[in-house]
């Protein structure tokens, strides 16, 4: 073709980017890697490999170990003797081992984009400027963390050895997004890479070596869901951090239910891509090219569902159609490529039998007709489905591939009815010219991140992760840090010595209570209303001196059903003015301080009465502390590296059920209470299974202290049998259970139908009197979740 023709048609040539680097380095390694333990590689114990193949090609890369339980094990141990070297160094000196890694991420950047694209299929122009350029970032930020800790981590310490398990989407950023707060807060580490992209985890343990990591501070293993399986597993594993599918991390959460390890779980999405009427169309447009065909669509916060305004509809398609005529797609090392290799055959089925699913269910499928596919490899055309039922399988299910389902709502309000309709809530994209629109609906949307007119932006300064079915945790920021640490106290912390209690159900029903008169009868508390017990019986309570003191209802699983339906009703709570819910816990504490003296009385019946004196007291001034963290727990604006502000937000988890613990049950129950409802979070609480008549003088206080009905709900009976419920219920976001060992754990398994987040305290002692134990940061920072809205400015 002549010059003067290439003017004409402006037709691109090939551009292939030289893979030579990253095969020499393939060759270095004979094509065969081991795994990398304690500064070494190390061939598998069991002598297993399997092969890593390019996907644009489906050509074999190299032979990687297969890890046994063997291996992992290899590897625990080495991250557990180089725990103590590697908090014995200065965070100066961690810090430098960070930098040093960043800039060698840096040095090398050329070479691991290609190994990614080689290994992954995504477009080199992808991985060479968005994710090493973003690997390397992780680490510099990380590296200031690991130089600041102990200023602002006070009282806080390295959770310990941490195993991370990662997916092959972005299989060296989601490594860095791991390895970089980790070590910065003085843990050390076991990671296992995706079978299909392990690659560029190696590449990275011989960084490891070149910058002199003191060994094992770093483990790589390799292998496929088994190795994974091990390594959550592994008793000696302190925090277990995952991304990956919803269902594997359902699977995790079971199989780590019955121990203390600390877990956060990055999952899937099903994005919403929100355009209205008043937005620049073309920018949107070209958003959304971003939003869902950036890595052939495998991102977990893909914007893959379109929601469009009506009245933009056709045009808004017809835009995005023509614009999809333009897209190329081909072989990943072509840096003019705007769509590589899915990254193997099993998920190229995976897509193209959810696309059929859709199409069986009335949606009309569009693919750009002029598309020249390559011949060989594993590639999927960016597809169209439009005319999708909000309820078909493909609105609500996690596609990970090139296809982009639509749908219109008419007004706000529907956008975000749709938006939210959906188990999961990881990102969102909202496109409006109006700042008062964009803003309103992403206040509501249900999401870890929203962006606005703008998307899949990231940055290590701004926490991501997700709200519902999409995990817990957030890996960035502060927040992204605090995830592997402990307050130091709670590392330490006895277990706690639980007495079996002995629970008498009356043998009479509830509020028939004959003769002689019997000191009190409390009710439940549900939707701002005493009310009696579904059951109709109630459980006798017993003083110190063995006497019976009262009767308390004893709740049941529809008691917690309606308690539950009547928090979820509450939202004038969670929209009030932080002002206005300091000004209700202050009148609280008013209320609480003018009844001290006749609930001290009561409570002496179960403990001698000075305690009880200085158990009101204290809780007094809990509720007061917690008044004045209302107003004062707020989030913070980060200055990320583009032309925007991002807004972290701390809102609300929603609707948590509290399981108090049974020893002090004045204390216990605002020390956990006052900081969820300070929070906006609404609340069915068990109160105290000891001396449950506290439920009485709750509510009045309540009732007096003009708490909306339906923010705090109680429920008295069998405690452990009520957690199970609460545990169980699909509609509480979070469960707070402040028991033994085994309700910790009950607590944890039963979680997993909807993912609920779980706080325990592992059935370690708490010292509630102690200001630094029972109230503040740890416990605000569980009451709520960060939510980033990006803010683009400028023309
Ligand atoms: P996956 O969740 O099975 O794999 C992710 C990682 O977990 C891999 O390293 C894998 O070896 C490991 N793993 C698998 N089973 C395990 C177990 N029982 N215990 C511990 N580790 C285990 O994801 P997969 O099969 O590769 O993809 C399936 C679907 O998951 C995709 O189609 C997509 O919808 C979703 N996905 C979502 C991702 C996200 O970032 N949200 C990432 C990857 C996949």
């Amino acid at each position: 073709m002549s010059i003067v023709e290439k003017f004409i048609s402006m037709e691109y040539g090939p551009a292939p980017e030289d893979p030579r680097e990253a095969l020499v380095w393939l060759d270095r390694h004979g094509r065969r890697l081991g795994h990398f333990i304690n500064g070494d590689w190390q061939a598998p114990a069991e002598g297993q490999y399997f092969e890593t193949a390019d996907p644009s090609s489906g050509e074999a890369l190299a032979a990687v170990a297969q890890g046994s339980a063997a291996d992992v094990d290899a590897a625990v141990r080495a991250a557990r003797s180089a725990l103590p070297v590697w908090q014995a160094l200065t965070a100066h000196a961690r810090s430098r081992y960070l930098y040093a890694l960043a800039r060698q991420v840096q040095k090398q950047s050329r070479r691991l984009a290609v190994l990614e694209t080689i290994d992954n299929g995504k477009p080199i122009r992808e991985s060479r400027d968005i994710d090493i350029p973003l690997v390397a970032r992780h680490f510099y930020y990380h590296a200031g963390w690991a130089q600041l800790l102990n200023q602002n981590f006070p009282g806080y310490t390295a959770c310990g050895v941490v195993g991370q398990i990662i997916p092959w989407n972005f299989p060296l950023l989601m490594l860095a997004w791991k390895i970089a707060p980790a070590l910065a807060s003085g843990n050390t580490v076991v990671l296992k890479p995706a079978e299909f992209t392990p690659l560029t985890a190696l590449a990275f343990a011989d960084i490891c070596r070149e910058v002199g990591l003191p060994p094992g501070v770093v483990n790589i293993v390799t292998g496929d869901g088994s190795t994974g399986e091990a390594l959550v597993k592994h008793p000696q594993i302190d925090k277990i951090a995952f991304t990956g599918s919803t269902e594997v991390g359902r699977a995790i959460r079971k199989a780590t239910a019955n121990s203390h390890k600390r877990l956060s779980l990055e999952l899937g999405g099903k994005s919403p891509f929100i355009i209205f009427e008043d937005a620049d169309l073309d920018s949107a447009v070209e958003g959304l090219v971003d939003g869902i065909w950036f890595n052939q669509g495998q991102v977990c916060c893909a914007g893959s569902r379109l929601l469009m305004q009506e009245s933009i509809a056709e045009m808004l398609l017809a835009k995005v159609r023509d614009r999809m005529n333009m897209l190329r797609i081909g072989p990943p090392l072509d840096k003019a490529i705007d769509i590589g290799a899915i990254v193997a055959r099993i998920q190229l089925e995976r897509i193209q039998g959810l696309v059929d699913r859709g199409v069986a269910d009335g949606a009309t499928c569009w693919q750009p007709p002029g598309l020249t596919m390559p011949s060989r490899g594993f590639y999927f055309p960016p597809t169209l489905l439009s005319g999708v039922h909000p309820t078909s399988v493909v609105a609500q299910q996690e596609i990970f591939g090139p296809v982009l389902v639509a749908m219109t709502f008419r007004t706000p309000r529907e956008a975000v009815e749709l938006a939210n309709n959906n188990v999961y809530g990881l990102a969102s994209s909202v496109w409006s010219e109006s700042i008062n629109v964009a803003l309103h609906v992403a206040s509501q949307l249900k999401a870890g991140v929203v962006w606005i007119n703008s998307t899949n932006l990231f940055d290590a300064a701004c926490g991501f992760g997700g709200y519902r079915e999409s995990g817990y945790g957030r890996e960035g920021g502060k927040e992204g840090l605090l995830e592997y640490l402990e307050p130091v106290w709670f590392k330490n912390a006895p277990h706690a010595q639980t007495k079996d209690l002995v629970i008498r159900q009356s043998s009479k029903g509830h509020g028939d209570l004959g003769a002689p008169p019997i000191d009190r009868t409390v009710k439940l508390y549900i939707g701002g209303k005493q009310v009696r017990p579904d059951s109709g019986y109630s459980i006798e309570v017993y003083g110190a001196d063995g006497k019976v003191l009262g009767e308390a209802p004893l709740g049941n699983r529809k008691d917690i059903r309606n308690a539950v339906e009547a928090a979820r009703k509450a939202e004038s709570w969670s929209k009030a003015t932080a002002h206005a819910r300091a000004q209700i816990l202050y009148y609280i504490a008013e209320n609480l301080s003018q009844r001290a003296n006749e609930i001290s009385l009561r409570l002496s019946a179960v403990v001698d009465r000075e305690k009880a004196e200085a158990e009101v007291q204290c809780a007094i001034e809990r509720v007061f502390s917690y008044a004045a963290w209302a107003d004062k727990y707020e989030g913070v604006v980060h200055s990320p590296p583009f032309r925007n502000v991002t807004l972290a937000m701390h809102e609300p988890i929603g609707t948590i059920g509290v399981v108090c613990p049974s020893e002090l049950p004045l204390l216990g129950f605002v020390s956990l209470v006052m900081p969820a409802i300070a929070t906006g979070n609404t609340v069915v609480v068990i109160p105290s299974e000891r001396y449950p008549l506290i439920a009485g003088d709750l509510y009045q206080i309540f009732e007096t202290s003009d708490l909306p009905g339906g923010t705090v709900n109680l429920v008295t009976g069998r405690s452990s049998e009520l957690m199970k419920v609460l545990a169980e219920h699909s509609d509480l976001d979070a469960i707070w259970c402040f028991s033994d060992d085994a309700s910790s754990a009950t607590a944890k398994l039963l979680s997993i139908g909807n993912l609920k987040q779980v706080f325990t305290n592992e059935g370690r002692a708490i010292d509630w009197f102690s200001a630094d134990q029972g109230e503040g940061l740890w416990f605000l920072r569980h009451a709520v979740q960060v939510k980033n809205i990006w803010v683009p400015y400028g023309e």
